[in-house]
């Protein structure tokens, strides 16, 4: 584990006593842990870089469970640091000190499911989807009432049926200096015109996410070399008009020239396959070393610049600066590999990088949050008066502070 000093304190929560513990087993039975060695993962984020020193783990089935802790909690002023899959890129779901930590790894049934409207409602929770059970569980709990029930979440629904494809680029001429990016971007608006409604991603990644991939994994590529890779993925809701407008799509983009080579996956493996290319990013850079990570919201025109720019910047200080992400969101993962943390690096990518993205109008957060990471550069893509009402409304469903301390709101404002 590789430990970054933060300066941060503990906050005057109360700790954990013995009548805590027993009044946890009263409404827990069974769902409370305090074994050292069991503690250990909890404690520690996916990235391996945080790690808290929490005591008690508690394991609630339902939400009158939830409810009955967190009044308890907020009666005793013991901070909580609710957690789910622990898989988290910005320290949000890892304890910063003794906070306890509430799981939700036993919130796992399925309660209903509306086949009408498609709404789901797990493990006790109110009826949402994609993840947010935590939401309500935790946010508007702090008091211990549960929140009104039966108001509908957003509901996200994803049919079954995709196709994907995966394209290479060629770079014009070597030493050029053209990273083949403009191609990329024209590829993207193209694919945007001509599969409009079906078209459920367009992600990409630079050749050297492809090389870590290689390396680390031992996962090989379908496709020639090339500086970018992209990977289009449709959802329509009938496979046959598809698969007959990404073979529209297909030839006429290797015909236009912008495209050297590409491959297409209807088959439940392939498609798995191609994903897997893409999704194990994280995972390569993680076995390439310390990684700084950045998750910015940028517009789509400027989104590779910023990795042409640090590594002219950090030059031989960085083993690999990398760019990946979800194009069709205008969301850039620049990451950044070291043989271990340096200060020294750290001081050369920040605040450049969140400087950088503020002159862009872009934000230092698109989809992995704030957390404990970036609360205190959030102020690049927020103005004050937004993070005092973010404050506001964060003391009116929690006025002691004891859900989730030390997260995502800055540490002054
Ligand atoms: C991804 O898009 O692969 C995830 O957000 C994780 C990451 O950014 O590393
Ligand atoms: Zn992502």
């Amino acid at each position: 584990l590789t430990r970054e000093r933060y300066p941060v304190r503990r906050l005057p929560f109360s700790t954990v006593s013995k009548q805590d513990l027993a009044a946890f087993e009263r409404i827990v039975p069974g769902g409370v842990v305090t074994d050292p060695e069991a503690l250990q993962a909890p404690n520690v984020d996916w990235l391996r870089t945080l790690r808290g020193c929490s005591k008690v783990l508690l394991r609630p089935r339902t939400s009158e469970e939830v409810s009955h802790i967190l009044r308890h909690c907020h009666e005793r002023n013991l901070a909580v640091n609710p957690q789910g899959g622990n898989t988290g890129m910005v320290g949000g779901s890892v304890p910063v000190f003794d906070e306890i930590i509430l799981s939700t790894a036993r919130m796992n049934r399925v309660l209903s499911f509306h086949s009408v409207s498609g709404g789901l409602r797990p493990g006790g929770a109110e009826p949402v989807c994609g993840g947010t059970g935590l939401h309500h569980a935790a946010g508007l709990r702090s008091q211990g009432q549960l929140p009104h029930r039966g108001k509908r979440g957003n509901q996200r629904w994803r049919p079954a049926v995709s196709s994907i494809w995966l394209t290479a680029w060629d770079c014009p001429g070597p030493g050029s200096g053209c990273p083949g990016f403009a191609e990329v971007l024209q590829t993207f608006s193209t694919c945007k015109g001509m599969l409009g409604e079906i078209l459920s991603a367009f992600e990409f990644m630079d050749a050297v996410c492809m090389q870590l991939v290689g390396r680390h994994l031992h996962l090989a590529s379908p496709v020639q070399e090339s500086p970018f890779y992209v990977l289009i993925e449709t959802s329509g809701s009938n496979a046959g008009h598809d698969a007959e407008k990404l073979g529209h799509f297909l030839e006429h983009a290797l015909g236009s020239g912008l495209v050297t080579d590409g491959t297409m996956a209807t088959d439940q493996r392939k498609v798995k396959m191609l994903w897997a290319l893409r999704e194990r990013i994280t995972e390569a850079l993680s076995r390439d070393g310390y990684v700084y990570k950045y998750d910015l919201s940028l517009p789509v025109e400027r989104l590779y610049d910023i990795v042409t720019d640090l590594r002219a910047r950090l030059g031989p200080h960085a083993k690999h600066v990398v760019g990946y992400g979800h194009l069709g969101d205008g969301n850039l993962h620049l990451n950044v590999t070291a043989e271990a943390f340096s200060p020294s690096l750290l001081a050369a990518l920040e605040p450049h990088v969140y400087e950088w993205t503020a002159g862009q109008q872009g934000s230092v957060s698109a989809e992995h949050g704030v957390g404990f990471r970036k609360r205190d550069v959030l102020g690049y893509s927020k103005p004050p008066g937004a993070l005092q009402l973010m404050q506001q409304l964060k003391a009116l469903l929690d006025p002691k502070g004891i859900l989730n301390p030390y997260k995502t709101l800055p540490s002054q404002a």
